[in-house]
């Protein structure tokens, strides 16, 4: 018998590129533990850490920002978030005993209040001083709309919290969520300023997995915030643009338009967020998405969303979890994939940043400049510094805008940044006179297109 083996031809470089390979992550982005640039950092903001669902009457053990961490409710109802070592021979307080007040540790008996006070010390003599001289260490935490959120850096530089307008809007449940993922956060947080990859991974690669709109190719335009940025997503539906915002903040805060807003629906002027999401790290091959999933009539008009499904390890649209078998996630690939798939942790070096990444590329050299910034002592810009309730842009707008004889990128990307003047003109209002005033603004502009069918837009908005 004659084997035949077909020779290959080619221009084959795995070789030549093992250099490449074996390149170290960027430590200064990537490393979160304590003492770390980024891990620094982190710690000067309030980052959700726990489910509020998830802590009944036993004390848990988690691991946040590379620390080993009990999380508690104690007996008056007070949260505690303590080092996971007791202070006295180091077991786990997540075998401690829940205490009317604070918790006690099994093995001896000492019993720390919420704020790491040592308040009884029970094997020691009476004329003891150990429990003055010891503190545990302990992290203030407080629970809003079933999250819980943690602030891990220098007491004496405590923020204010950063309540977002998005969190108190008329009409809107919101149901918290948290998935846990094997990767480091920046990988998933860069997910949310990547938004070309709506059109490919969620519609033309892997077939339509949310609306069918979002294989239409945006324009894109990027607005810049003191800490961040919020970008347009302008897509062409027929006689209508359909401008979808997602807000993006250092270090981890993101939020998108609705879920599952229809984009050929008739107007829409500045429906709010569908996902107000945080990215927490566990440690530096870990990560939480942390997540209030908004229920309204306004951003799911045909009531597609499921929030029986939002919790642990689990949300009501496709692919942000590692639930789907391997096959599954093999033959319908999402954002989970996408960003576990780089790896533990990404390095940064190994890639071939394009046209496509202006947003990731801006986000990064945002969050080093702000980390390299704090390491020469300037504390970094809050969240809060915007405002409070911080003022948000996240959402859809659907306009009726036939194409004009114009470019019909062009004519998109002006709509955009009239939009975006718009929401910015709100600025200083708050709450339900900042959401009419910006509708108000929106459907002015809608108006004036349909009643005036004789003009062009360029003409109509010189
Ligand atoms: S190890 Fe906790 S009291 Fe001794
Ligand atoms: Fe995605």
């Amino acid at each position: 018998m004659t084997i035949r083996v077909q020779e290959p031809s080619g221009d084959y470089r795995g070789y030549d590129k093992t250099g490449v390979i074996s390149l170290p992550p960027e430590d200064l982005l990537h490393r979160v533990g304590p003492g770390t640039p980024c891990g620094e950092y982190l710690r000067r903001f309030w980052h959700p850490v726990f489910l509020g669902s998830m802590l009944k009457d036993l004390p848990v053990r988690i691991r946040r920002l590379g620390e080993d961490l009990v999380i508690f409710r104690d007996g008056s109802g007070r949260l505690g978030l303590v080092h996971a070592n007791c202070s006295h021979r180091n077991t786990s307080l997540e075998y401690g005993i829940i205490e009317e007040k604070g918790i006690r540790c099994c093995y001896h008996g000492w019993h720390y209040d919420v704020d790491g006070t040592i308040l009884e010390t029970p094997g020691e003599p009476d004329a003891s001083r150990i429990k003055e001289r010891v503190a545990h260490g302990a992290y203030p935490v407080v629970e809003v709309e079933g999250l819980i959120f943690a602030y891990m850096g220098p007491v004496e530089k405590i923020p204010p919290f950063p309540l977002f307008d998005t969190m108190s809007l008329p009409g809107d449940e919101m149901v918290p969520a948290m998935i846990p993922n094997p990767c480091n956060w920046q990988q998933i947080a860069e997910n949310s300023i990547d938004p070309y990859h709506v059109v490919f991974l969620h519609s033309r690669v892997s077939g339509v997995q949310f609306q069918n709109e979002f294989q239409l190719m945006p324009v894109f335009d990027y607005f810049e915030r003191p800490n961040g940025v919020f970008y347009t997503s302008a897509r062409r539906v027929d006689d209508k643009v359909w401008i979808r915002v997602h807000d993006h903040l250092i270090p981890n805060f993101s939020q998108n338009g609705g879920m599952f807003t229809q984009g050929d629906q008739e107007e829409l002027y500045f429906a709010r967020a569908g996902l107000t999401r945080w990215i927490v790290p566990v440690d530096d091959e870990n990560s939480l998405y942390v997540a209030y999933r908004h229920f309204n009539e306004e951003t799911d008009p045909l009531g597609l969303g499921d929030k029986d499904k939002v919790g642990w390890n689990s949300i009501d649209f496709y692919g942000q979890t590692g639930e789907r078998t391997y096959e599954e996630a093999q033959t319908g690939p999402s954002d989970y994939e996408a960003w576990v798939g780089q790896g533990a942790i990404t390095v940064h070096d190994r890639e071939n940043l394009g046209h496509t990444d202006q947003g990731v590329s801006m986000y990064r050299q945002r969050l080093r400049n702000a980390i390299q910034r704090l390491q020469a002592g300037e504390e970094p810009m809050q969240p809060s510094d915007l405002g409070l309730p911080i003022p948000t842009y996240a959402g859809d707008t659907i306009l009726r805008i036939p194409k004009s004889n114009t470019d019909d990128r062009a004519l998109r990307s002006e709509i955009s940044r009239k939009v975006a003047e718009i929401f910015r003109s709100g600025d200083e209002l708050v709450g339900e006179e900042r959401r009419q005033h910006i509708k108000r603004r929106l459907r002015d502009l809608d108006d004036r297109r349909g009643g005036d069918r004789g003009r062009t837009w360029d003409q109509t908005t010189q």
